[in-house]
């Protein structure tokens, strides 16, 4: 799988050596980052390259924004009708997505029948698994999931998987350009680890320490899944004078959380990485204030992809590149159902 994530962040590496060494040093590094994470799930989840797996990202980001559009209205009985254009195209959009993905997991089911050597190694992906325990329960064969259920839990790691890590990567190269001693820093303690071998040995990603530090201040600052929802099952007491009622939607705000200033101190806003250094909670006062990932059973189970990903691409791009805020740059970080800049991550990337 690491050498899938390599072979991508090269081919985007490629890319951008081509345009700076056209004379254009400014890249939107969150568009470029984005679409080799799209690239990067559709290979290592679902064995697919290039055209099919573009045409499902582009899908899934157009319904993300009619769907981030008439977000407010969900839960709010007869919300659909308010915008029945945007709905009647999201649900157009769905209907395409749905079809492209039956077709990756119908093709897949049929070499797995016929047995085909060549799919061998893709068969060990995701999906794969996802098939592979849709006959399998307890080692016994049986069926868990319908071929409808298949397609959602498809279409979910698509999305999940490849926006939020792309946008953890965007936003902490919009730091480090910001913060060029943590550059420095980053870029050090590759070299340690990996000396000037621009061939990174995958192995050593786990000596990355102060990456890691990097990481967790970069999500916490701008957190990629910027709120979590759950759905209260039964009347809870919260103290004596307040009860959320049994039904109620609750929205948990995690970029709210991570810049309260009673959880972590004064400060809050600084870009300050040290605060993981003992403690994995970055010294927030609260044991459920740090939550990146979410909590508990539906706590997000790609977070060590994305660890690795994050790593294997920013030790890349650190190994071959300087990069800079660039003057073109407005700072507006917003919600669409993800945390995003409005108005792209434009950078000056030079060579080293
Ligand atoms: C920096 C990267 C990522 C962040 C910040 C992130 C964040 C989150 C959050 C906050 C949740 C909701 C958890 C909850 O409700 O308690 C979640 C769920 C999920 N994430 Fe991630 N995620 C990331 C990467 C990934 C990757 C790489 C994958 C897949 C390859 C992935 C797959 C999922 C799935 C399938 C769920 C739903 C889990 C469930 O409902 O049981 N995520 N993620």
């Amino acid at each position: 799988m690491g050498s899938m994530i390599k072979e991508c962040t090269e081919q985007m590496i490629e890319r951008w050596l081509t345009q700076i060494n056209s004379g254009n040093r400014e890249i939107d590094v969150e568009k470029e980052i984005i679409a080799t994470a799209g690239e990067i799930i559709a290979t290592t989840s679902f064995g697919m390259k290039d055209e099919k797996a573009r045409e499902i990202c582009d899908k899934l980001r157009e319904l993300q924004m009619i769907l981030f559009k008439t977000t407010r209205y969900v839960g709010v009985p007869f919300g659909k009708w308010f915008n029945t254009k945007k709905t009647l195209e999201a649900r157009k959009l769905g209907k395409e997505i749905d079809k492209l993905l039956l077709n990756v997991i119908t093709n897949r089911k049929n070499n797995n029948n016929s047995n085909n050597k060549e799919n061998k190694g893709s068969q060990e992906d995701l999906l794969g698994l996802l098939l592979e325990a849709n006959r399998k329960v307890d080692g016994k064969f049986g069926k868990t999931l319908s071929t409808r259920e298949l397609v959602d839990e498809c279409k979910t790691f698509f999305f999940a998987g490849h926006e939020t890590t792309a946008l953890a990567i965007s936003w902490t190269l919009f730091l480090l350009a910001v913060h060029e001693d943590w550059q420095i820093q980053l870029r050090d303690e590759i070299r340690e680890l990996a000396g000037d071998n621009k061939e990174i040995d995958i192995n050593v990603l786990s000596g990355l320490k102060k990456m890691k530090w990097v990481m967790n201040e970069a999500v916490r600052l701008y957190p990629p899944a910027p709120n979590v929802q759950r759905q209260a099952k039964e009347d809870i007491k919260v103290d004596n004078n307040f009860t959320v009622p049994n039904g109620t939607n609750i929205w948990i705000d995690v970029v709210g959380m991570n810049h309260d200033p009673t959880l972590w101190g004064d400060d809050v806003n600084e870009f300050r990485p040290e605060r993981f250094i003992d403690d994995v909670n970055g010294g927030c006062n609260h044991k459920m204030g740090y939550l990146p990932f979410g909590f508990g059973g539906r706590m997000c189970v790609g977070r060590n992809l994305s660890f690795m990903e994050y790593k294997i691409v920013l030790t890349l791009l650190l190994s071959r590149f300087r990069f800079k805020l660039s003057p073109s740059y407005q700072h507006s970080p917003a919600i669409m159902l993800s945390l995003r800049p409005t108005h792209g991550l434009p950078l000056i990337v030079e060579t080293l």
